[in-house]
């Protein structure tokens, strides 16, 4: 497997520029005094702090991506932001799809997959994020929310290099609660087997855990089979939590 693994953060509604730059710093700092390490590192804070971000990031230690993209490049849609304006101000992924957009914005799988296929269009990889939630899971239904959202999600034209695609059990987000490797490992698998019919170089598609992870629980969880890395939240916001989580890699 020549997969590169991906370690990102998103910081969600956090982070004011002050603070987070010293924590953006930071982390560049380890990331070099380390030598580079065998991962890309992704940071998506709040879009009032990406072209701020990416510059105190610029010798690309760090990637910087958007956490949501309107999917129309420009026009009247008051408060949203495109995928064209991050790619100016200096992200090179974007996160889609995030079960708090799909949960607080009630964004479909078709309106994820049209602002997926924007962040292609702005020359961005897409992050991809699908997951059930505790009663589907409890129903027995999580392979095929799954299935679902990942037919449903995935942008036209996608490929190994534009597009990552997220696992983020929405039980597992903020509560602390992971699943068991064992539950990640069919999850991933399925989610591998999905994509072989539906793009060439399925078998490239890096897969990320996200949901609770954290510096105690990183190693276990990197070392499941079709896990590539992870998307973390609470445990980004500080370089110091998640430095040993980019560390497992
Ligand atoms: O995007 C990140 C996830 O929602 C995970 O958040 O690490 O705080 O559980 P968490």
């Amino acid at each position: 497997n020549q997969r590169r693994p991906l370690i990102a953060g998103n910081w969600k509604m956090n982070g004011l520029a002050k603070s987070a730059g010293n924590e953006l710093l930071e982390l560049v700092k380890l990331v070099r005094d380390h030598k580079a390490p065998n991962c890309d590192i992704l940071i998506c804070p709040p879009a009032t702090l990406v072209r701020e971000m990416a510059k105190l990031a610029e010798d690309n230690a760090v990637d910087i991506g958007g956490q949501d993209c309107h999917a129309a490049e420009n026009g009247a849609h008051t408060g949203d932001i495109s995928a064209e304006m991050l790619k100016d101000a200096g992200a090179g992924y974007c996160i889609v799809g995030h079960s708090e957009r799909r949960a607080d914005h009630g964004e479909t799988n078709a309106a994820v997959k049209a602002k997926a296929e924007a962040a292609l269009r702005a020359n961005m990889i897409a992050v991809v994020c699908v997951g059930e939630t505790l009663d589907e899971r409890e129903a027995d239904k999580t392979l095929d929310v799954i299935s679902d959202q990942v037919k449903n999600s995935l942008p036209e034209g996608a490929t190994a290099a534009n597009t990552v695609i997220a696992y983020e059990p929405v039980w597992a987000i903020g509560t602390g609660k992971t699943p068991t490797p064992l539950d990640v490992a069919v999850v991933h698998a399925h989610i591998r087997s999905e994509l072989g019919s539906l793009m060439n170089d399925s078998d490239q598609v890096r897969l990320l855990y996200g949901g609770s992870v954290k510096g105690s629980n990183a190693e276990e969880l990197m070392a499941v089979e079709n896990v590539d890395g992870a998307l973390v939240g609470g445990a980004s916001l500080k370089a110091a939590d998640f430095w040993p989580i980019v560390a497992t890699s």
